[in-house]
């Protein structure tokens, strides 16, 4: 599998910035592909984004995609301030993160919500990174992969059959925007469980399914993550935001 090094800008960003962004890290990234790149900023700066990718793949091979940061799941209707599916699919929107650990703590979003963002993102064409992590205090009361487990059966009820057609995320959350990186060991085990449990849900059918590590990805930490067995690519926050960084931990993958 091809693997996938995405960066999640989160609310940086205005559409200048991502156009000035891309006109310095599109060049630098022209002649690389052996790994998938796909940036996701703002909602405000996906059409921007999106058309400037356009022209870009008119100028030769290009393998980087876009991503958006949340969607919701119906097609339209009274639900002041979301985005829907088909208006990402207007973009070519190639990618959906969902479940990020910020929009369960800090939003609020449930499990049952998170899946039929799922479903709807399958149905629609759109190909969605299911976030899951556990906070310091399970990690504490090590109930760790009982949480992992939890998130997965729930994001995932119903459509294990379409295991091919998703990516999933582990973000540690006390590792996010911390600076305290999970460690190989720490990560790949968790990796580990999760591509067991896929594998089980899915019936053997999730060798498309990329198992991506996010939380405080560096430059300097990114060589000896994805040297991992079950680590398949990264979700990249901060670092992601300075053009050469994001580049370097791209080459170092
Ligand atoms: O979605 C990726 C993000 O949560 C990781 O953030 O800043 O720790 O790389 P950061």
């Amino acid at each position: 599998m091809k693997y996938l090094i995405a960066a999640n800008w989160k609310m940086h960003k205005t559409c200048a910035e991502t156009l000035d962004y891309l006109d310095k890290f599109l060049p630098s990234v022209k002649d690389i592909l052996n790994v998938e790149i796909m940036i996701a900023p703002p909602f405000t700066a996906l059409s921007s984004a999106s058309i400037r990718l356009d022209a870009a793949k008119k100028e030769g091979e290009f393998n980087v995609k876009l991503g958006a940061q949340n969607m919701y799941f119906e097609e339209k209707g009274a639900f002041t301030g979301e985005i829907s599916p088909i208006m990402l699919n207007e973009l070519n929107i190639d990618y959906v993160i969902l479940g990020h650990s910020e929009r369960r703590h800090i939003f609020k979003e449930k499990d049952e919500l998170i899946n039929k963002k799922m479903y709807s993102a399958i149905e629609h064409g759109i190909r969605p990174i299911l976030c899951v992590g556990e906070t310091i205090e399970e990690r504490e009361q090590g109930i760790t992969l009982n949480v992992i487990e939890n998130q997965i059966r729930k994001g995932l009820a119903g459509i294990e059959k379409d295991m091919p057609y998703i990516d999933i995320a582990y973000e540690p959350v006390w590792a996010i925007g911390t600076g305290k990186t999970a460690t190989p060991e720490q990560a790949e085990e968790v990796h580990r469980f999760i591509r067991s449990l896929i594998n089980e849900m899915s019936k053997g059918n999730d060798d498309k399914t990329r198992i991506l590590y996010g939380g405080s990805v560096k430059p300097e930490n990114a060589t000896d993550l994805i040297k991992q067995e079950n680590i398949n690519g990264f979700l990249v926050g901060s670092a992601s935001l300075d053009p050469e960084k994001f580049y370097k931990i791209i080459i170092n993958s």
